[in-house]
Order: C-alpha cells, then sequence, then structure tokens
C-alpha cells in the first residue's frame, strides 16, 4: 500500500477525451487517494463545518453521502453533529466500503453505482461530496435515482476559479454557473449557492449548492 500515487495519473485519467475511471484498483492500491484524512490544505475541515451548520439549521435527520470512499468524512461529520441524525454512506468501490463498514460500526454503508441504483432505504438529504465529475456524461439519471429518495441534495465540489481550466465534460455543466443554470433549467430549486476560497490553493474553491426539487416545495406549500 502506498499513499504516495496521484490518483489521477493511475488510476482516475483523462486519456484521448475519455475518462478512465478505476477506483476498485485506486483504493486497493492508494491508503488515502483524496487525502480526506491527511486534509494538507484544510479545505476538509471548511467542508465540514459548512455541512454541519447546513444540517442544524435544515433540521436534518437523516444523511446520505455518496461517493463516501472510505467514510472517514462522513464520520468526521457524525462526530460534529446532532447525535440524533442517522448518517449512511454509499460508494462505487467495494474495497472502500468494506474498509468503511470495519473502520465505522455506527454507520451503515452500501456499494452502489448512483446512475444505476438507489439506496434501499429512504433519507433526508443526500451529500455528493467531489463526485461529481465521475457521473457528468450521466448527470441527468444521477438526479432522478437521488431524488428518487430524498427531498434535498448538496453537493460540495471544487471548481477551477478560470472556468477555462475545465478540459473536460462542457457539454454536461461548466464551471459552478454552468451546473446551477443545468439545475435551474431542469427544475430544482438552489437555496445555497456558495463558494469558499481556499487560500492555500488559488487555482480552485470550492463550490457549495443545496438543492431540492420542486415537487418537494409543492408538498410543503
Ligand atoms: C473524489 S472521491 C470523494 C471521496 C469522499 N467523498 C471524500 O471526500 O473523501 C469520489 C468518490 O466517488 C465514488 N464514485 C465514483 N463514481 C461513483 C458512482 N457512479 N456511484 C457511487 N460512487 C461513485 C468513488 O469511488 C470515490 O470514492
Amino acid at each position: 500500500m502506498t499513499d504516495t500515487l496521484e490518483p489521477t495519473k493511475n488510476h482516475v485519467y483523462v486519456k484521448d477525451g475519455t475518462f478512465h475511471r478505476d477506483f476498485e484498483g485506486l483504493y486497493s492500491d492508494v491508503d488515502d487517494p483524496w487525502k480526506t484524512e491527511a486534509d494538507p490544505h484544510g479545505s476538509f475541515s471548511r467542508k465540514k463545518e459548512r455541512l454541519a451548520e447546513a444540517i442544524l439549521v435544515d433540521n436534518v435527520s437523516s444523511y446520505l453521502e455518496i461517493g463516501c470512499g472510505k467514510g472517514i468524512w462522513l464520520d468526521r461529520l457524525k462526530a460534529s453533529s446532532n447525535s440524533n441524525i442517522i448518517f449512511s454512506g454509499a460508494d462505487i468501490s467495494t474495497v472502500a466500503i468494506d474498509a468503511a463498514t470495519q473502520r465505522f460500526p455506527g454507520i451503515s454503508f452500501d456499494v452502489l453505482d448512483i446512475r444505476y441504483d438507489i439506496p434501499r432505504s429512504t433519507h433526508q438529504v443526500a451529500c455528493l461530496d467531489n463526485m461529481l465529475w465521475y457521473v457528468m456524461e450521466d448527470i441527468d439519471a444521477t438526479l432522478r435515482n437521488i431524488f428518487h429518495r430524498v427531498d434535498a441534495c448538496w453537493i460540495v465540489h471544487f471548481f477551477w476559479k478560470d472556468n477555462e481550466q475545465q478540459k473536460y465534460g462542457r457539454d454536461f455543466f461548466h464551471g459552478q454557473d454552468g451546473l446551477t443554470s443545468k439545475l435551474r433549467a431542469d427544475g430544482y430549486d438552489i437555496y445555497r449557492d456558495e463558494r469558499i476560497d481556499l487560500p492555500d490553493d488559488p487555482s480552485f474553491y470550492l463550490g457549495f449548492i443545496c438543492f431540492r426539487t420542486l415537487q418537494v416545495l409543492r408538498k410543503c406549500s
């Protein structure tokens, strides 16, 4: 095992316009592929604060992270949130979910591909934390699958400050503005659309978008 491999170089990378995604190989070969545990830029802590704050404000009782990897971020969020919230995680990688299940027995984890599957249990909110790039081609099916079972969704995502840097997937969405325009056009209601600067990483900012279906709004009114 090593944590020095660049995930984008060896397992998850774009070559000749094709996106190669070997998450199973990645989690087998690399201990902390996204530096979630190491959190060298502190971005993890900033995200955690934002989400914990949103959870309290929105009075959420059940929470699902889709693309939770080894569950580290989920466990930290659980530790800093209201103890009544039920936390669950899901990921396409069996290796990651096996590790998460062993390490965090207080959280339930499932293996699934959100492009095709939906979790069996129901959750109030779902969170997609830096995993949208990997389902871009299937973003419509992904959103439909999510909203089949949840009332609201949060997307936490790194975006380039200079949109021209986004070399892949512009047809699906281009930058945070492109994503929010798409969501609005598709009939989702966006109630938070924030950009968090990362002082140590001037090329990127952290986008934080919360949205729900208009059907939910109609149900509430
Ligand atoms: C960049 S990582 C983020 C991991 C975690 N959220 C974190 O911050 O440490 C993206 C995750 O999405 C998962 N993933 C990619 N495609 C997926 C899919 N179609 N369905 C479910 N999970 C997927 C990958 O296995 C990976 O764990």
